[in-house]
């Protein structure tokens, strides 16, 4: 089958195209189209994302798109405009809220024809509400003038499935169709050696951060989650506080990314050389710039970020001015301590459970430290659990793994035309 998917949740819109086949047994997709318009930009000044731009800039953002996925995918067709009055006046309802996606919808919708895709899925949480029923409306004005189910996602277990989309050696979302087709026999190979029972996935984003047990297919038990804020909220707090721009993960990371080769230049606030040894260790062990762990040793599988966040702000205070080389000790450290606590907790949970399969899915997933270390660690724990990572580009919120998710749900369940969905802004796995 082929999904239309419709993400709209935080600050990215974006509408994928992805075909589906095989079912529980051998699923296999191929991505038609991957379309993503990110606010980040818009949202950058404020230092976050603020809810009301993000619904107005999803209404913008929604139809272009659309446009762009259908004609990536080579199944966007003319229609001379025709359409009922009865139907524009029920469009006309669905979106009186967006009204600047009620214009465009007008505009472009009615002078394309209905594209061979067999359902819509849409994410209806968790996130930022406002933001999340631009993308329900969308999706269920489409239903009515396509006569085309929609399928309710949850957007945590999008980014669960997200690694089941992706081939690390192969960058299929910039791959031609043909080029596609050459891959699919490895592709194949890949899915189905995919998701073995028990699963362990990590979900990490701005907005969560949980591990979760997969017993089966869509059989989820929450085991861990945080108590506070969430990891990619602390990489994001802690970036304000060293003064770096929204989103702060990617910007931490590059920071810590220098620490090895700055430290060998390491010099004190006040301009004098350090004359301590010049090895990373040794600056590390250095208690100015040591940070806690928090929870590491509870013995269960929470988390609670907030803290690190403060003793970061606490040594903030401490230093005043902060030079370039302090903000690299502090970015590396805060980096170290989160991904020690997420792999601890992560792994703790893969060996009580026995998993074969560790899935990992959500905006700090994109972390390059994270995912060398999930991979060594992982591998002298565990070295029979099967380690499954998402492509970078699927690792933030995109709509390709809202697809992937609505496939296994449409295995199960029938869905309706134009159903009543609603916005589910706190929804949990
Ligand atoms: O999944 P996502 O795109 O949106 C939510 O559903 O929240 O995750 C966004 C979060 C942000 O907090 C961002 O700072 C973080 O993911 N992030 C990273 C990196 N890239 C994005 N955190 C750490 N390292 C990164 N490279
Ligand atoms: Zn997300």
């Amino acid at each position: 089958m082929i999904i239309l998917a419709i993400e709209t949740s935080c600050d990215e819109t974006a509408i994928s195209l992805v075909e589906a086949k095989g079912g529980f047994a051998r699923p296999v997709f191929r991505v038609l189209a991957h379309a993503l318009s990110s606010q980040i930009a818009i949202h950058q000044k404020w230092g976050g994302v603020v809810p009301n731009i993000a619904k107005r800039e999803h209404g913008k953002a929604l139809v272009p798109l659309l446009l762009e996925a259908l004609t990536e995918a080579k199944i966007l067709q003319p229609k001379k405009p025709a359409p009922s009055d009865k139907l524009l006046k029920k469009t006309a309802i669905i979106l009186e809220r967006e009204p600047d996606l009620l214009i465009n919808f007008l505009e472009e919708i009615p002078k394309i024809a209905r594209p061979k895709i067999d359902a819509i899925a849409v994410t209806y949480g968790p996130g930022l509400e406002p933001a999340l029923w631009v993308g329900i409306n969308f999706a269920k004005a489409l239903s009515l003038w396509w006569d085309k189910p929609v399928i309710p996602v949850n957007h945590m277990e999008g980014h669960l499935f997200s690694s089941l989309a992706s081939d690390e050696k192969n960058d299929k979302l910039r791959m031609t169709n043909d080029e596609l087709t050459s891959k699919a026999e490895s592709w194949k190979r890949k899915a189905e050696s995919l998701m073995h029972f028990p699963a362990v996935a990590l979900l990490a984003s701005g907005g969560h951060t949980e591990i979760v047990l997969a017993t089966d297919w869509l059989k989820y038990q929450v085991i861990g989650r945080t108590r506070d804020d969430a990891v990619g909220e602390a990489f994001d707090k802690v970036a304000r506080l060293l003064g770096l721009p929204y989103p702060g993960g990617p910007e931490i990371a590059k920071l810590a990314e220098n620490y090895e080769l700055r430290i060998t230049n390491y010099g004190l606030k006040t301009g004098k050389k350090d004359t301590r040894p010049r090895d990373s260790a040794s600056v590390l062990r250095d208690s100015t710039f040591r940070l806690p762990r928090p929870m590491i040793n509870s013995g269960d599988f929470d988390f609670s970020f907030s803290g690190l966040k403060t003793a970061v702000l606490y040594l903030v205070k401490k230093l005043g001015a902060l030079t370039e080389t302090d903000k690299i000790a502090i970015a590396h450290e805060f980096q170290t301590a989160a991904v020690d606590v997420l792999i601890a907790k992560t792994l703790a949970a893969v060996k009580k459970f026995e998993a074969k399969t560790l899935v990992v899915g959500g905006g700090v997933i994109a972390n390059r430290e994270l995912k060398r270390r999930l991979k060594e660690e992982l591998a002298n724990i565990s070295p029979k659990t099967e380690l499954l990572l998402p492509d970078p580009k699927l690792s933030t919120d995109n709509a390709t793994m809202i697809a992937l998710a609505a496939y296994f749900h449409s295995l199960k369940k029938k869905y309706r035309i134009n159903p009543k969905i609603v916005a589910s802004g706190n929804l949990s796995l």
